[in-house]
């Protein structure tokens, strides 16, 4: 019988978990084994006798199972592991499936380290946005939960309320919320600051998300039609610094009286493209707020520091690089259904049953048998020192 490992997530700050009981059910179902480490789902309120009435098996000897696993699924990318005290990438047995986040183009070493050990590597960043796998698209899952964090966060941290008041002592405004990038996250945030009854503008460079914000109830500021931002398979490219001096100038008036900012402006492969420099957060009101949620990918705010929460010009900016694993139960619940509906592809009947003409698979896999079969990935590989 094949066996899938459940490691406990040890990165820092890393509270999700690759499977939920409801999604071993599902995988002892049909057929595997699921081999789960004791505390795995602890961060994520999952205990452990769950699991085992689930049909896992709890696990204490982490490096034995490690290099017998026929697959593991994780949230986050293999590194050195101070549990196995050794690289994961290299303590996995040849043929061995990943499942995992791995984000390639940052983790080269892993990704030699991985083909080397003709490892079969699926990263759930590379599912393609297409239909049939919206299941598996762990991208939108999570991005959903950051969007809808973020207002949280900027509510939170604001003195002031996000929906209008009339009350004895007078009436309170809506506060402004200004989104910049209206993919995922920032759709769900208009949703979400929508709901709680702020003024919502959305700024974005691809036309066709104007309809969406303007149906949950956003504002949308028109940008310079000259350049379209429309990339490839739905996503933004690259602007030109002339249009993005443009943009900058055109929202630069909203910013300034804006009481919330959430950013969640990204171009795949790409750093995160600069919408606010430290001059236009110095022209924000005091006591605003900045939300980053391009913080990992270098920040769409210059100001921004990953990770930590500074005040600058008396404005409060957020850089937190895992907002999803803040909430973590529904994090874990979500995920954990992406991975399953990846992994009931590729085992069938309990059996590794692998179509590499399957457009998901081609899509997803970063490694296997031996080669880096991702192609910008296999060209970086290539391309490094
Ligand atoms: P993303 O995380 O790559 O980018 C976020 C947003 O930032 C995008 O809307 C992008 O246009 C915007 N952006 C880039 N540069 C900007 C700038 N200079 N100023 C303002 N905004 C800027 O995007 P995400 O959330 O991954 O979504 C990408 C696309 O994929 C969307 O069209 C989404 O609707 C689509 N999608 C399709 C799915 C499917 O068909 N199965 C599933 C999920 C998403």
């Amino acid at each position: 019988m094949l066996k899938v490992l459940i490691p406990k997530e040890r990165a820092e700050g890393e509270a999700r978990v690759a499977a939920t009981p409801e999604t071993v059910k599902r995988l002892v179902k049909e057929g595997l084994e699921v081999a789960i480490e004791q505390g795995a789902g602890e961060g994520s309120f999952l205990l452990d006798e769950r699991y085992q009435a689930a049909g896992g098996r709890l696990i204490t000897d982490l490096t034995a199972e490690w290099s017998t696993a026929d697959a593991i699924f994780k949230v986050s990318p293999l590194g050195m592991s101070s549990a196995l005290g050794k690289d994961e990438a290299a303590l996995l047995k040849p043929g061995a499936v990943v499942i995992s986040f791995l984000q390639p183009y940052r983790n080269l070493p892993m990704v030699k380290t991985l083909a080397a050990g003709k490892v079969t590597a699926l990263a759930m960043e590379l599912v393609p946005r297409i239909t049939r796998a919206q299941s598996m698209d762990a991208l939108s899952s999570q991005a959903n939960i950051a969007g809808y964090k973020a207002v949280l966060l900027a509510a939170s941290r604001l003195g002031k309320y996000f929906p209008m008041l009339m009350t004895a002592a007078g009436t309170i405004p809506s506060a402004k919320v200004v989104i910049m990038g209206a993919g995922v996250a920032g759709l769900q945030a208009v949703a979400t600051a929508k709901r709680l009854g702020a003024v919502v503008w959305v700024s974005d460079v691809r036309p066709v998300v104007k309809e969406q914000v303007e149906s949950l109830g956003g504002k949308f500021i028109d940008l310079p039609a000259q350049e379209s931002g429309e990339g490839q398979g739905g996503y933004a490219k690259e602007m030109s610094k002339e249009f993005l001096a443009r943009q900058q100038a055109i929202i630069k008036e909203h910013i300034a009286s804006a009481d919330a900012v959430i950013t969640t402006a990204l171009i795949p492969g790409k750093p995160a493209p600069r919408l606010l420099t430290a001059e236009m957060v110095q022209a924000m009101r005091p006591g605003s707020v900045v939300v980053d949620l391009a913080a990992e990918q270098g920040g769409n705010c210059e100001l921004t520091v990953a990770n930590q929460e500074v005040v600058q010009h008396r404005v409060t900016i957020l850089g937190h690089t895992n907002l999803p694993s803040t909430m973590p139960h529904d994090a874990s619940t979500l995920y954990a259904r992406n991975v399953l509906e990846l992994a009931l592809l590729v085992f069938k009947g309990g059996k590794l049953a692998l179509d590499l003409n399957d457009e998901i698979i081609k899509g997803v896999l970063l490694t296997h048998d031996g080669q880096i079969t991702h192609g910008p990935t296999a060209a970086a590989v290539k391309a490094a020192p």
